[in-house]
């Protein structure tokens, strides 16, 4: 299976970035087109069987993202940390965490990812430390330099009474003040997530410095780019003044979505210190003649908002639109309009990305149903530029049930019994489900930090690679389809077709258009295609849906197509079929 086209890809990735003579071949493009593959690190492989994953744990693993046609993953935080926030709590943003493995295990693992043509990203997590980081406790100690590192602020008094509140009417994004009082330094300090993360000062000079240090002590270690977390958190207005409420009936006060956040999110100077480190970035790549280096900028917001940021450095300012506005009954025009309003806000000459899951969200399986699952994975693999895929959800995973005792997720554990499941992101940070041996093949330890999703005995990776037709074969076939020329420079049109239904269509000239019909109604539809795309009277199903029960490889009658409800298929010219499978 895949087999000619595995092996022109391999031919292909080969060239790349590697040493002819004396002259080192830099690749700046190498990011354009691929698929970014997220790690959660504590759920990925543990190789020690402490119920935890580990480093060594994604190195071991490192075949299956070559196999699944992935270019590049990023790792959920690996620093030292309490793990208040399971990482995005770091107490030194220069080492590794124990749980985690060694800066030697590090090493090894960006090695073994070069040898298999894998780019590694790091999670840069830079707009708070850990209340535990050496930085922050001589800043309690008002210690230069680090007196400044963190946003301190007097507590607002009732002139002539000891009477004090907080500076202002903050809220924490995991619920209730964003303040937390040091009776040592006698100031409030900002935290814009739990407690144990105090925000850093971007408004410090030094506290800058010491966080281009950081950026350059991994790129020396061989990484190709972060994923820069909670950007839009980075500053906030100069004179804290108080946020207005959302006025939002369903949120009870307290809550982070009882203000509107028009003073502590997307503040105009976060756009200058990503443009800051892009320039870093840069320059570092220029001097060492390597391949671009990639920034990716975590800020969910207005689409302006996020735009901005491919003006400010931003590789790929993620495009968490299928997130926020799809959902399971998503219309043909509500998916259409998802995909328009990004092409079109877009600025010329950027690159488009699409993702539709992260250890932040519930399972895309859960969240837009398990037969719409394949729906959104070949939509996001097939529009233009680069693909965003959460560990576990090339098989399908879905959310696994934990009960308020197990939760261990901080933005659950600050609300209560009755509304932490609408918080918790426990559900979707589960351990991945390699096989059905013990714990699903991730440890060999029978109980693991959150349990195993009890339905991997059926649901795991080795058993879906074991049938013809699976949620990782269709994965498998949607990347391979992403090495050729049309995927690369193919253009797109995306239209809606009566019956709820929407086409998604690439060519190039000279070659037969790839198609991809989505059914997004529950009854089943007939189509003539040939009323409004330019297709061969017949057309080979290259992949489908697996809920659509439509095997791949059947030829279809494009005058007539039956599509199945829920039913999404890939269609392509026969030839293009045989090439990719070799029948
Ligand atoms: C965004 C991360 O994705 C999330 O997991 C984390 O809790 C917050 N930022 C705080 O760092
Ligand atoms: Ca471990």
């Amino acid at each position: 299976m895949l087999s000619q086209l595995a092996i022109l890809s391999i031919g292909f990735a080969s060239v790349l970035g590697c040493r002819t003579g004396t002259e080192v071949q830099v690749n700046k493009d190498w990011w354009k087109t691929t698929v970014f593959y997220q790690i959660y690190p504590r759920s990925f492989k543990d190789s020690n069987g402490d119920g935890v994953g580990d480093l060594n744990g994604i190195t071991s693993k490192l075949d299956h993202m070559v196999d699944a046609g992935i270019g590049v993953f990023w790792i959920s935080p690996i620093y030292p940390s309490p793990m208040a926030d399971f990482g995005y709590d770091t107490s030194d943003f220069v080492n590794i965490d124990p749980e985690f493995g060694t800066l030697d295990d590090f090493d090894n693992l960006v090695a073994k990812a070069k040898e298999l043509n894998l780019k590694v990203i790091l999670d840069f997590v830079p707009n708070h430390s850990s209340d535990q980081h050496e930085w922050f406790q001589k800043s309690i100690r008002r210690e230069d330099p680090y007196t400044n590192y963190y946003v301190w602020r007097d507590a607002k008094c009732e002139s002539g009474t000891n009477i004090c509140q907080p500076p202002n009417n903050w809220i924490s994004v995991f619920q209730g003040s964003a303040w937390e009082w040091n009776d040592e330094r006698g100031q409030y300090y900002l935290h814009q997530f739990v407690k144990g993360q105090p925000d850093l000062n971007y408004r410090d000079e030094s506290l800058r410095k010491e966080m281009e240090n950081v950026l350059t002590f991994w790129l020396k270690r061989g990484v190709d780019g972060f994923r820069i977390n909670a950007v839009p958190y980075l500053i906030e207005d100069a004179e804290f003044k108080d946020e207005p409420l959302s006025n939002n009936p369903n949120v009870p006060q307290g809550y982070y979505d009882s203000l509107n956040h028009i003073y502590s999110m997307h503040q105009p100077g976060t756009y200058d210190i990503i443009q800051s480190w892009r320039d870093l970035l840069d320059k570092y790549a220029t001097e060492m003649k390597s391949d671009t280096k990639v920034i990716m900028t975590e800020g969910y917001g207005p689409i302006d908002f996020v735009m901005n940021y491919y003006t400010h450095g931003s590789n790929v300012p993620f495009n968490f639109f299928f997130i926020t506005d799809a959902r399971s009954g998503s219309t043909a025009e509500e998916l259409k309009s998802i995909i328009d309003n990004w092409m079109n806000n877009m600025p010329d000459n950027y690159v488009a990305n699409w993702v539709i899951g992260n250890h932040d969200q519930r399972r895309v399986a859960s969240r837009y149903g398990t037969n719409r699952e394949d729906q959104m994975s070949i939509l996001c693999l097939i529009l233009p530029g680069i693909a965003v895929t959460y560990n576990g959800d090339e098989i399908g995973m879905v959310d696994t049930e934990i009960s308020w005792a197990d939760t261990v997720d901080p933005a659950a554990c600050n609300t209560d019994p009755e509304h932490y499941e609408q918080y918790t992101r426990d559900p979707a940070r589960t351990p991945y489900q390699w096989d059905s041996t013990t714990s699903a093949g991730f440890s060999t330890n029978p109980t693991t930090w959150l349990p195993v999703n009890r339905n991997y005995i059926s649901l795991n990776l080795a058993a879906q690679k074991a049938v013809r037709h699976s949620h990782y074969h269709v994965y498998q076939a949607m990347t391979a389809l992403r090495k050729l020329p049309i995927f690369k420079q193919g253009s797109l049109s995306v239209e809606v077709l009566a019956g709820n239904v929407l086409a998604i269509t690439r060519s190039v000239t000279g070659a037969t258009p790839i198609v991809v019909l989505v059914n997004c109604s529950e009854s089943s539809v007939s189509i003539n295609l040939k009323n409004s795309i330019a297709v061969l009277d017949q057309m080979t199903v290259y992949t489908s849906s697996v809920s659509s029960g439509i095997t791949p490889g059947r030829i279809v009658t494009t005058s007539s197509v039956q599509l199945p409800a829920a039913a999404t298929i890939v269609l392509t010219s026969p030839r293009l079929y045989q090439l990719v499978y070799g029948a």
